[in-house]
Order: structure tokens, then sequence, then C-alpha cells
């Protein structure tokens, strides 16, 4: 069988790497990885893919940024031109980028069968970029592999309840396999001069919180706050380093974006992570730390319910300073496993072969 999976952006590549891996053993399927050039600094993707031990892609087509109907319609353009000389039997997707999308739909232009990771989450949020996305691909997927039950209800209710699989995440089975690999090689926290336990670990980087310099200025300044009793560092994406105010906000330790060893072990370290980004949310919880996430709604409630994470809308300094001084003396209780054992990447294989039990 002839796979051809589409990546372009971070996660995707560190939820493609655990399941290239296990596909790798596979000697009836034969993958080609397209990157689509979504991220191309090295921080975003060169460290990424040598982190994650994840050959170069078989073809990279360096679409870069731009806004975001033009950055999918190139994308659009030049994967069916991919697939069309690739002739896959079937396409993957990850998540809900824009790479997702553009993925998503050239193959389901070309009529070939689309497996979709991630499918069925949802914000409720439908301005948000990724929430349409998500939308989309999952109406254009015929095999929906879903994180939890929850997300197979979405699916349900939105009338896609055929071809539907509950496989858990992929991004556990990610911590779960470069978890020890980070504790063994990442020197970060001593790079930066950090000891575990002793910091909050920021990130920041989705459209609804860089795009608008109030919500953006409030977010610094809650930081600024909470740094005057415990320190800050946070690992710049370079979407919000073009929109920070000031390049070294005072108070902060602002560091450029990470690889993925290192965020793994900062995540580890951290007495709180707060951040708007769902990945860096499951990874904290996977390696349970408590969290706080800036922003209005989750797609990964489950977290909510069980108390790792609390929901901290930024709407001003003293909101997001109060939200996260609140959680360094929360104590979350067992963690719970909504989003399966860790073994998520066989389950997706054995189902884009149809050797499921
Ligand atoms: C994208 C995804 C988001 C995901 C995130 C993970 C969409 C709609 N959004 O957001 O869901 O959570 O990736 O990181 O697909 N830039 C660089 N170097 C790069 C890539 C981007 O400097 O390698 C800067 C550019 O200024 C660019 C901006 O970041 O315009 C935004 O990049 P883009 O890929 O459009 O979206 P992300 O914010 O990374």
């Amino acid at each position: 069988m002839r796979l051809a999976t589409v990546v372009g952006t971070r996660p995707q590549f560190v939820k493609a790497a655990l399941v290239s891996e296990a596909l790798r053993s596979r000697p009836d399927v034969d993958e080609t990885l397209i990157h689509t050039g979504q991220h191309y600094d090295d921080a975003l993707a060169g460290i990424m893919f040598s982190d994650l031990e994840l050959g170069a892609p078989d073809v990279e087509l360096g679409i870069g940024s731009g806004p975001h109907g033009a950055q999918t319609g190139r994308m659009l353009e030049v994967v069916e031109s991919a697939l069309l000389r690739l002739q896959p039997h079937q396409v993957l997707v990850y998540g809900d980028t824009n790479s997702a999308l553009a993925g998503a739909l050239a193959a389901a232009k070309l009529a070939l069968p689309v497996a979709h990771v991630e499918a069925g989450v949802r914000s409720g949020r439908r301005f948000q970029p990724e929430e349409i996305n998500r939308i989309v691909v999952d109406h254009v997927a015929e095999l929906l592999l879903a994180p939890s039950a929850a997300a197979a209800a979405n699916l349900d209710r939105e009338g896609r309840g055929g071809g539907v699989a509950v496989v858990g995440d992929v991004m556990l089975d990610a911590v779960r396999r470069f978890g020890p690999v980070s504790e063994a090689r990442s020197t970060i926290l001593t790079d930066l001069g950090l000891s575990a336990g002793g910091y909050v670990l920021a990130t920041v980087h989705r459209a609804e919180n860089t795009d608008d310099p109030q919500v953006l200025a409030g977010i610094v300044a809650g930081l600024q706050h909470v740094a005057t009793e415990i320190g800050v560092v946070w690992p710049v994406h370079p979407r919000t380093t073009g929109l920070l105010a000031e390049e070294h906000p005072p108070g902060l330790l602002l560091v450029p974006a990470v690889g993925y060893l290192d965020m793994l072990a900062l995540e580890r370290g951290a007495a709180v992570v707060a951040t708007d980004s769902g990945g860096v949310q499951r990874e904290a919880f996977y390696q349970q730390v408590p969290s706080v996430t800036l922003r209005h709604e989750t797609e990964w409630t489950e977290i909510v319910d069980l108390g790792w994470t609390v929901l901290v809308p930024p709407t001003g300094p003293s909101a997001v300073a109060a939200g996260i001084l609140d959680a360094l003396g929360r104590r979350p209780g067992a963690a719970g496993t909504p989003y399966g054992d860790g073994t998520a990447a066989r389950e997706i294989v054995a189902h884009l072969t149809g050797s499921t039990a």
C-alpha cells in the first residue's frame, strides 16, 4: 500500500514521527512524507526532524508563510501535483493546520481516501482558523481517527459517525517515547540557569492572543506580574516575536523557540505551564505538571475536568497573573487516561492497513 503523509508544522512532525516509526515495521506499506514547508525555521522544523529521529521528508514543497488563503491555495496546487506523481492509495493528515487542510482537500479532489489523525476535536469557535480546518478535514476524510470518546461523539453529532475509530492521542506516545531521551540529553535547564520546580513556563502563539495588541500586551503584563514572585521563561514562537511591543520585556526570560527534547524538559521542570497551545497543554498533563490554559475554551476538556488545567481567558494583566499564581498552589488528583494508553501510533497503523482485530 502506498501512503502519502502530508505535514507542515511543528506539532505535525511530532505526531508523524511516531506513526512513521510504526509504519516502518510494516513491509507492506510504503510511506512518502510530504512537507509543505509551512514551518521552515530551524527551531520549528529542522531541530524537530533531528530531535524526533524523523528522516528528512521525501518531498519538500517549500511553501513558507503568507495570508491563510494564499498559503493554503499555494499548498493545494503543489500537494495535488505531488499526489498525481506519487499515486498513493491513501493520504494521511494530522490535526488542524493549513497544511492538513490543503493535504485533505487536494486528496479529496483526486478522489483519494483521506485519513485524519485528531479527528473530531472541536473548540466550538468557528472564527478560529484551526476550527474551520478541522471541520472541513473531518468532512472530506473517510477514516476518522479520534483521540478520545468525546471527539468521536462530536463527529457523531455532525453526522460523521461512520469510519470513526478512537485510537488515543499520539502525542502521549511521543512523550512516552522521547521523555527519557529528553531526560538523558537536554541541558536546557542548566543552560538557562533554571531549577526544577522553580519557574513558570509560558508559551503564546495563537492568532487570537497574538494579533490583537491589547490582548498580547495584557498577557505580557500579567506574566511580568507573575515574575515578581517566580521566574517566567518563555520560548517565543517566531509568529509572536514579530508582534511583541518590546523584544525583551523586563522581568521575563524570553528565549527563541526550542526543539522538542528541550521543550519536554522545560515542561517537566516547570512549577506551572501557562500556554495557549493544545499540544503543550497535553504534554504538561502527560508529564504531570499542572497548567493554565490562556484561552476562553479548550478542545481538550478532559484535562480541565481532571483538574490538571484551568481556563484563564487572557482578558487583562490581572486575570492572567491571578490565574497563574493561583495554579502554583494547586495539587490536582490522579492524572486519569482520557486519551488512551500511549499506543495510538500502533492503532493508527492498524486502521490505515485494515489490519485491526
Ligand atoms: C500554525 C497553525 C497552528 C499551530 C501552529 C504550531 C494554522 C492555521 N496554524 O500556526 O494551528 O498550532 O502552527 O506552531 O495552520 N513563521 C516563521 N518561521 C516559520 C513559520 C512561521 O517565522 O518557520 C512566522 C511567520 O511570520 C508567519 C507566522 O509565523 O507568518 C505564522 O506562521 P503560520 O505557519 O502561518 O502559522 P502558525 O502561527 O505557526
